[in-house]
């Protein structure tokens, strides 16, 4: 039994990459386990997962906060009353300011449905295709203040298909991605 480093899981959406970390973590020998789940999307379809698996969820509503300083600043309290030591942005889709990132300094990792550095921010999947990549991925990486540019984890990449689409080659990575974020978490503690 590992002494688990208590983590934060921030999403936006629909959370299937929490759900691959906490089904991970509910090992003995994972190195972390999820303590909170954060989110600044009030109907994000991933906070169920907070009630199947009995984890806290602080549902945010950014657009409830005046300033996004007010809106990290609730974070921050809220990481540091569940003494949170590491936070994993899974679907998350608000760029966290410098402030913050130094506030967790080299403590918070993302996932990217693209093999970094090629194709940061959105659309990865359509821009590998109209590149005519052989290639594609995932990348696990740590967060800086530069979007998608923080020192790299772990990649998973697999073929592109003559016939793939945008949607079919999404719903391939994000398998994919389910894989790679427990195992960056494992590496990152190894
Ligand atoms: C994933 O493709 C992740 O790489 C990207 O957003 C998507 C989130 O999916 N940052 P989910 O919410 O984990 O299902």
């Amino acid at each position: 039994m590992v002494n688990k480093k208590k983590c934060a899981v921030f999403i936006s959406g629909n959370g299937s990459n929490l759900e691959s970390i906490i089904k991970e973590s509910n090992k003995s020998d994972f190195p972390i386990k999820v303590e909170s789940i954060i989110t600044d999307n009030i109907n994000s379809r991933g906070l169920n997962f907070g009630k199947t698996y009995n984890i806290k969820c602080y549902p945010l509503d950014y657009k409830s906060f005046i300033k996004k300083e007010d809106f990290e600043s609730k974070i921050l309290e809220i990481l540091s009353i569940d003494k949170i030591e590491i936070i994993c942005l899974a679907g998350y889709m608000k760029i966290l300011s410098s402030l913050f990132i130094k506030s967790f300094d080299g403590l918070i990792i993302n996932i990217h449905p693209s093999l970094l550095p090629k194709y940061k921010g959105l659309d990865t999947h359509q821009r590998a295709i109209d590149n005519n990549d052989t290639l594609a991925g995932c990348t696990v990486h740590y967060v800086n203040e530069e979007l998608d540019s923080g020192e790299i984890i772990l990649q998973k990449s697999l073929k592109i298909s003559h016939e793939e689409t945008a949607s079919t080659l999404q719903r391939k990575v994000l398998k994919l991605e389910h894989l790679a974020y427990p195992e960056a978490i494992r590496k990152i503690f190894s």
